[in-house]
């Protein structure tokens, strides 16, 4: 039986005999680099730096809420507002592979620039067993918060400390709950955020949109289970695609963009069934969705495809 009390005493003993400067981690807001920022702050204080980068392709108020809590846990946390940086390295990157390489480099200078100011020795990552069980054991050159978008320059001479690389899932959980890190059950997130969320061109004007668009199917979907109309799904937000249509808004005739909406059930993300939702939670969701941006979105439909043939986002 996993006994978090003696595993936090054991990893913070170990980890001030192990880390004699200063260490960084990239706090993304996941469980696993949340829990390891908390763990090892506990263990060297103020020596390790946080860095949350708000990417401008975060979910609404997300970055707040990340770095509130992290420091609110005693970690030592620094924001990059980077979200002009990550909209010019985006500008005219259409294909989802060219915007997942800009992210991923943008990020990753970023995160270089914090680690030379602070002349880190130490780079700290949430990774936990299934990840370099499944990925055969090379997890030393990927930041795994930031899900593989990109490798760590050659001369950033750090060295790698994991202190949950021996935890499962359900034990990371259980760890986090005892160093009272309050962890909900959050569907997964992509790592380059809702800039993937965007088919097409990436803008910061679009990412409002669609970061709007996805609060309201968050919070109308968890209201809806929540009044037992419906089991929520494993995953659900929106998609803003770039089909302009025209509508009809107030008196007015209106070019809008389309909005999908896209929710389904899963287990592990391989394979998902669309989650069959109320028609009334849709027409509220639609409703709300193009009521609160007049005349930008006159269209909203619903994803019924499952995976396979489809996959869970649109990129
Ligand atoms: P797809 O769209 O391939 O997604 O059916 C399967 C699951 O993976 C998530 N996803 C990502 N997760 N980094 C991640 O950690 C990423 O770059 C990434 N891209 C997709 C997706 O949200 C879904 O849960």
């Amino acid at each position: 039986m996993f006994d978090p009390e003696k595993f936090v005493n054991e990893s913070i003993e170990k980890l001030k005999a192990e880390i004699d400067g200063t260490a960084i981690i990239a706090c993304s807001g996941g469980v696993d680099s949340t829990v390891a920022a908390v763990l090892v702050a506990r263990a060297i204080g103020d020596r390790l730096y946080g860095v949350h980068v708000d990417t401008g392709y975060m979910r609404k108020n997300e970055s707040k809420e990340v770095a509130e809590l992290l420091r609110n846990m005693g970690v030592n946390l620094q924001v990059d507002e980077a979200a002009e940086e990550f909209s010019k390295e985006l500008k005219g990157a259409v294909e989802p592979e060219a915007k997942r390489k800009a992210i991923g480099h943008t990020f990753i200078r970023i995160f270089d620039r914090y680690a030379k100011d602070i002349e880190a020795k130490y780079l700290v990552q949430g990774t936990i067993a299934p990840d370099w069980i499944e990925s055969g054991g090379d997890l030393r050159d990927v930041i795994k918060s930031h899900h593989n978008v990109g490798a760590l320059p050659d001369d950033m001479d750090l060295k790698l400390v994991e202190p949950l690389r021996d935890l499962y899932k359900d034990e990371v959980r259980k760890l986090g709950r005892y160093l009272g890190i309050s962890i909900a059950e959050k569907q997964p997130f992509p790592g380059p955020g809702l800039a993937i969320r965007i088919i097409g061109e990436p803008t910061l004007e679009k990412a409002d949109i669609v970061r709007e668009a996805c609060f309201i199917v968050e919070e109308e979907l968890e209201l809806a289970a929540s009044e037992g109309k419906m089991e929520l799904p494993w995953q659900y937000f929106a998609v803003l695609t770039p089909v302009q249509t025209v509508g009809v808004q107030g008196d007015v005739r209106a070019y809008g963009y389309t909005v999908c909406v896209r929710a389904v059930q899963s287990i592990d993300g391989m394979t998902a069934a669309y989650s069959k939702i109320p028609h009334e939670v849709l027409e509220k969701i639609s409703i709300r969705i193009t009521n609160s941006m007049p005349g930008k979105i006159n269209r909203v439909v619903y994803d019924i495809t499952n995976k396979p043939p489809g996959t869970i986002e649109w990129e």
